[in-house]
């Protein structure tokens, strides 16, 4: 069977994780949340008093980088790898308000990025790989068989993040949670290293209007396509 790379990036809360997941069950693939990794390393930087909002040590980071060890460990009952950051599961820890205010400075460090990127080429080496973020097909995987971006409106997006941290039970405003977005978005596209672009040969998906079952069956049909 000839396995493929599955390289889907786009603006922050387009679903990008959700379709990911899906494609993996689907093929038997693994799943590469490389966001969770660029949590992680800012959850490293905020616990060890690197940065908050109003600092950042971006060299004493740097400093420390040898001291974070990043793994994905596969949870059966979920069906999926989980996020662990010096041997603790983060899971819960990175998905905060907080963390996502201060993660798009951390993603800006060149020397965060030559550490993340190289251990997401490691991961995918064998193929069979599905992985998201923001610089999959640019940077990490340029030559992935199948490259997708994903857009939808910010409202749109706000909206979704805003019921999925609402149902996980963390008290934040949807202006809140619009102004996370779309912050993130103007950092991760303006940054000098590896910003946030569609690859010439990447297919645009907006699911604005898209359900998450339709948009599956979209993506799939490309999929098997470039099988
Ligand atoms: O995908 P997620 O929204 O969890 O990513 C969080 C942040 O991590 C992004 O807003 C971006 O700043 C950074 N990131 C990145 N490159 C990636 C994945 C994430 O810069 N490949």
């Amino acid at each position: 069977d000839k396995k493929i790379t599955i390289a889907i990036d786009g603006f922050s809360s387009t679903g990008k994780s959700t379709l990911a997941k899906q494609l993996a069950r689907h093929l038997g693939y693994a799943y590469v949340d490389t966001g969770a990794m660029y949590r992680s390393v800012t959850l490293y930087a905020m616990e060890n008093g690197f940065i908050d909002s109003a600092f950042f040590n971006s060299e004493g980071l740097t400093d420390c980088l040898d001291d974070i060890s990043l793994q994905f460990l596969f949870n059966p009952d979920l069906g999926y790898a989980e996020m662990y950051l010096n041997e603790e599961n983060v899971e819960g820890k990175i998905r905060t308000l907080p963390v996502s205010n201060l993660v798009s400075l951390v993603a800006e460090v060149s020397a965060v990025r030559a550490m993340l990127v190289k251990q997401q080429q490691h991961m995918g080496e064998n193929k069979g790989v599905v992985m998201d973020g923001r610089d999959i097909g640019t940077v990490v995987f340029p030559n992935a068989e199948l490259k997708l971006f994903m857009t939808a409106s910010p409202e749109t997006r706000a909206q979704r993040r805003f019921e999925e941290l609402t149902q996980k039970g963390n008290t934040v405003t949807f202006d809140e949670v619009l102004y996370n977005v779309q912050e993130r978005d103007r950092i991760d596209t303006h940054r000098k290293d590896s910003p946030l672009v569609k690859a010439a040969d990447a297919i645009e998906i907006d699911n604005s209007d898209l359900t998450i079952q339709q948009q599956f069956d979209k993506v799939l049909e490309l999929a098997k396509n470039a099988l």
